[in-house]
């Protein structure tokens, strides 16, 4: 019992609004220490209303007046006119009641409770955050009845949709917004479980339709939203992927691009391999057959069919030895070098191929041409090139030019190449030195050759640019520094 009043005693301490405990006539019997807070402890016996208010009668609004004629608890709200807080006071009162159901005393217990106005001014500020929180989504957000009325359509819905938030609010159905039956397909997933849960779907790839017809990739995330067991209205975040799935072609279509450059290296590579395996061989050929012609006395005939073989086998070798001249792998060395005998080298390679074989070549090649300086391996890679590139412009009929000159100043040459395609359409033209840039088909191109041609051109301090008109042909011009317009060293070999 006694443990029970002091646990009884603690409550009321405990209890951080203020309460007080009065006689009938209004004199102060208890009060916990909330209550008394700045007041002198000694206040039993005082009249409450003269404590708590400086009153000398019971205030008006007291509701342990009421209390005390009813026997029953009441109520009272009140503004506190000092404090600017928007809060309302609350004196809630109730009887403690005798035996014989006499009020002994009423309890008074006094807090706060916030306005009306209080309440509503926050619901209106926390609509207006919801409401923005919405609108600056960076997904569309668009929400429905279950009749398909939209009520939330935000500026990206807007966007991605085509039509205007109000077009949307006052005639759009959410129905509208898919093809065929996928808007049926989306709440069927919606209502099953397999899709993030009951009412729930999570990244859910579905086609989305814009205004004018036109279908677009989204990921969406939706959910339905009940009333109790009530279906009311359906939610949606959608994501536009069309970025994301460009990026992600891009990105595939780089990769696949990469692995053709490196075929072709190796590739590069495999030819130069073979080349040397063939040079054996072939010196054996050529000097058995001479061995043939100079030993035994033979008819005219057979000296004629073995001198052909000579002369095949002597073509052999060259060409050999230019596949080797020209894949040899070296660090870079900047030489003096003939810039006309690099252009034959080239075309001699290239000039038995398929693809040249209804190409006519006119070489305009400058006599006593002053050494150019560059590195050989790369000033190959450049012409090769350029003039395959003109080739395939003229898918292997026309007429390719390739001119040299000096400039007057001596310290620069010039090499042009042309051809009689169908030129370089306005369009492309400024994209052709990117690496990756191709017009040709997937697998016929891997957009790095004109990108490497810049690379070599700017790492010889040279300039290149192009004239071209569609229907027109092509020519590259590539300006190049003579050894003397760098430092004067001879030609090698
Ligand atoms: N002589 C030319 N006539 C017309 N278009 C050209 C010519 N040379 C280059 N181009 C255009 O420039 C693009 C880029 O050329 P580049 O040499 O970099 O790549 P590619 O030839 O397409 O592929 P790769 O050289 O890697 O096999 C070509 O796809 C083509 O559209
Ligand atoms: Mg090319």
């Amino acid at each position: 019992m006694e443990y029970e009043n002091s646990i009884k005693c603690k409550a009321i301490e405990a209890f951080r609004k203020k309460l007080v405990i009065i006689s009938r006539d209004y004199k102060i019997l208890a009060a916990n220490q909330h209550a008394l807070k700045d007041l002198d402890e000694k206040i039993t016996g005082e009249l409450c209303h003269e404590i708590f208010f400086g009153l000398t009668t019971p205030c008006k609004e007291c509701p342990a007046t009421e209390v005390m004629q009813s026997g029953r608890p009441a109520v009272r709200h009140f503004q506190n006119d000092t404090d600017k807080s928007e809060k309302i006071q609350c004196l809630y009162s109730y009887p403690i009641l005798s035996k014989d159901n006499q009020t002994e005393g009423i309890v008074v217990l006094d807090f706060e409770v916030p306005t009306l106005g209080f309440l509503e001014d926050k619901l209106r500020r926390s609509n207006a955050l919801l409401r923005n929180l919405i609108l600056s989504s960076v997904d569309a957000v668009i929400a429905a009845d279950i009749s398909g009325n939209i009520f939330i359509f935000n500026d990206v819905a807007s966007e991605i949709s085509g039509y205007s938030v109000h077009e949307a609010l006052t005639q759009l159905n959410i129905r509208d917004l898919y093809p065929g039956n996928v808007a049926f397909l989306v709440m069927k997933k919606l209502r099953s479980e397999e899709f993030g849960g009951k009412g729930k779907l999570k990244s859910y790839h579905v086609d989305f339709m814009r205004k004018t017809g036109k279908v677009i990739p989204i990921s969406l995330n939706a959910s339905i939203i009940y009333e109790g067991q009530k279906e009311v209205a359906t939610i949606g975040f959608f994501h536009d992927l069309r970025d994301e799935l460009k990026m992600k072609k891009e990105l595939e279509k780089a990769q696949s691009q990469l692995l053709q450059a490196e075929k072709m290296a190796s590739l590069g590579k495999l030819a130069a391999g073979v080349a040397h395996q063939l040079n054996n061989p072939l010196g054996g050929i050529t000097l058995f057959t001479q061995l043939v012609l100079e030993d035994y006395d033979l008819p005219e005939k057979a000296k004629d069919d073995l001198n052909r073989i000579l002369k095949d086998a002597q073509r052999c070798r060259d060409t050999v030895k230019e596949l080797l001249e020209f894949a040899r792998q070296t660090r870079q060395e900047m030489q003096a070098h003939d810039l006309n005998k690099a252009i034959n080298r080239t075309l001699f390679l290239l000039e038995n191929q398929t693809l040249f074989h209804n190409i006519r070549i006119d070489k305009q090649l400058a006599p006593s041409l002053p050494p150019v300086h560059g590195d050989i391996q790369q000033l190959n890679h450049l012409l090769m090139n350029i003039i395959l590139n003109a080739a395939e412009a003229m898918e292997g009929n026309g007429t390719l030019t390739v001119k040299t000159e000096r400039c007057e100043d001596k310290k620069r040459l010039l090499i042009a190449i042309s051809d009689t395609g169908p030129g370089i359409p306005d369009h492309v033209r400024p994209n052709i030195f990117e690496p990756f840039f191709t017009t040709k088909e997937p697998g016929k191109g891997t957009g790095l050759g004109l990108s490497m041609v810049y690379g070599i051109v700017e790492n010889h301090g040279g300039k290149i640019h192009t004239l071209s008109r569609p229907g027109e042909g092509t020519t590259f011009i590539i300006e190049l520094l003579t050894a003397e317009g760098n430092n004067g060293e001879k030609p090698s070999e």
